[in-house]
């Protein structure tokens, strides 16, 4: 299966536009096919609405955005893409129909995927030429800040299109979960749906509005689920014993049962309730409204998950070292190319940020202490780049920070994207003296500059010790860089 470099969206509407967004995001060109020439004004509505979110997730050095283009020509789509995601209306006969018609204009080597909620691969691959290369691969809305995607394969899916999409999806920061066996609903649909049964039975008879009833998600288990799915929680909430004593002490109530199991009749009534109420919810807030609320605080959940490195959390940070790994080869590939006489190496421009609302003062500049951070960071990614980074700390050795210097010179405001330039300006064998310059990227105004002072050390020892031979080699060839 190839390399992916273009991403073909069939169908661009809520779905196909959180693709576009997640990919573009991520360096991947889209070229975004849909039988109404006016979605292409949608879609690049959603792709910039999604952008504020998108730049607040990550600060670690993304590869350059991909360029979006949109076409009615189905076909000149499928002869380009790399990979096509399907996400046209869920209907069966439809998706057979424009998944075969597809088929047979893209390569052989080319996987495509399905976004259906619920449908069977089986089903859908059955007229499709090279059936092998088609799987399901199921997102969930706002696909671009939500990293699950469920994978499932159908009689025919080889092996191979699973893994190229798994690979294709992890570069795209995604959480790919591969799906045993193809059901009706995968997995996360049917347990959601089981939930929304329940809502439905419970705002008919009355027991409760929709908004009683997401509270009784939003202060309790939701606020559990996002680190630990029920399984976990159940085990801890059976105390010592776990799982078994839980199974022991609330088992014989699942066959009252409390739930209802069989879908409420959708009936008029019912119709009004669930819109009356979410409505009340809504309070007069328009979806755009909502979505920004709703994007904010997912982007700010997965950043404190990522300290635990739990869930969506663990997904980020793996993201973010990759992504730090790729500059760092990258920069150390311009560094190797200028020391054997090749192309200068220019700045060494390692670190690209953004000022976060929570980094500001009362005179709505970025306060004192994240400028610390930030040139920390542009250090760290130093060091990674010279080869300091995990796998060379958990050998015994590491950086202690023993000065910094900061030099303020003008203001940064909210949201302001600003760079880091650094240069080696001293070493010897265990030292290392690097200087920091802190640009706006819009007019690169100098904001701040900084000089640090880390000493190399044997950290179980708590001594000072010199650098290992490559790592000095490196500083060696970055202080004579020209800069
Ligand atoms: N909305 C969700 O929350 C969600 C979540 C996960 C998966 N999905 C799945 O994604 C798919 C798309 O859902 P959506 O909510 O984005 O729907 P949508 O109605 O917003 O978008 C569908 C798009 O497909 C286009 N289209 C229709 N026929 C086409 C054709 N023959 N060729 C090309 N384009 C065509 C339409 O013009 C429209 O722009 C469905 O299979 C759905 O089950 C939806």
């Amino acid at each position: 299966m190839r390399q992916v470099r273009t991403l073909g969206l069939l169908g661009t509407g809520v779905i196909g536009g959180g693709w576009a967004a997640r990919a573009l995001h991520f360096g991947i060109d889209v070229i975004a096919a849909d039988v109404k020439p006016e979605m292409e004004a949608w879609i690049r509505g959603a792709v910039s609405n999604a952008e504020g979110a998108l730049a607040r997730l990550t600060f670690a050095p993304l590869p350059a955005k991909g360029r979006l283009s949109f076409t009615t020509d189905l076909e000149a789509m499928a002869r380009q893409a790399d990979f096509i995601q399907e996400n046209i209306p869920e209907q069966l006969e439809l998706k057979q129909r424009v998944l075969a018609d597809v088929s047979r204009h893209a390569p052989s080597d080319v996987v495509i995927a399905s976004s259906t909620s619920g449908l069977m691969p089986t089903e859908l691959q059955r007229a499709m030429l090279a059936p092998e290369r088609f799987l399901v691969a199921h997102p969930f809305n706002p696909v671009y800040l939500l990293p699950l995607v469920e994978l499932v394969g159908g009689q025919q899916t080889s092996a191979a299109a699973l893994e190229a999409a798994a690979t294709f999806f992890t570069c795209i920061g995604m959480h790919p979960l591969k799906v045993r066996r193809e059901v009706p609903g995968h997995l996360t649909d049917r347990l959601q749906e089981a939930l929304w049964r329940e809502i439905l039975h419970l705002v008919n008879d009355d027991v409760a509005t929709t908004g009683e009833l997401d509270d009784a998600i939003v202060y309790g288990p939701g606020l559990r689920w996002a680190g630990m799915g029920t399984d976990l929680i159940y085990h801890l909430a059976g105390g010592e014993t776990g799982m078994r004593h839980m199974l022991r002490q609330f088992g014989p109530c699942l066959k009252w049962p409390w739930t209802k199991l069989e879908a409420p009749e959708l009936t008029e009534g019912l119709i009004d309730k669930m819109v009356a109420g979410t409505q009340a919810q809504a309070a007069g807030r328009s979806i755009r409204e909502l979505e920004r609320l709703r994007d904010d605080y997912l982007v700010a959940i997965q950043q404190v998950l990522r300290e635990f490195n739990i869930g969506a959390g663990a997904t980020l940070r793996a993201l973010e070292q990759r992504l730090y790994e790729s500059s760092s080869a990258a920069a150390r590939v311009r560094l190797e190319g200028a020391a054997a006489g090749g192309a200068p190496a220019g700045p060494l421009r390692l670190l690209e940020t953004q000022v976060r609302p929570e980094w500001i003062d009362y005179h709505g500049h970025m306060t004192d202490s994240r400028y610390l951070q930030v040139f920390g960071d542009a250090t760290d990614a130093l060091f990674r780049y010279v080869g300091i980074d995990d796998a060379y700390r958990s050998g015994g050795h590491g950086m202690y920070t023993v000065e910094t210097r900061v030099r303020h010179q003008s203001e940064a405001r909210v949201h302001e994207r600003l760079y880091v330039t650094t240069r080696v300006a001293e070493i010897d064998d265990k030292r290392v003296r690097l200087e920091h310059a802190l640009h706006r990227s819009r007019d690169d105004v100098p904001v701040a500059s900084a000089e640090q002072l880390y000493l190399h050390v044997d950290t179980a020892a708590g001594k000072a010790a010199p650098f290992g031979g490559a790592v000095r080699a490196r500083l060696a060839a970055l202080l004579a860089a020209p800069h």
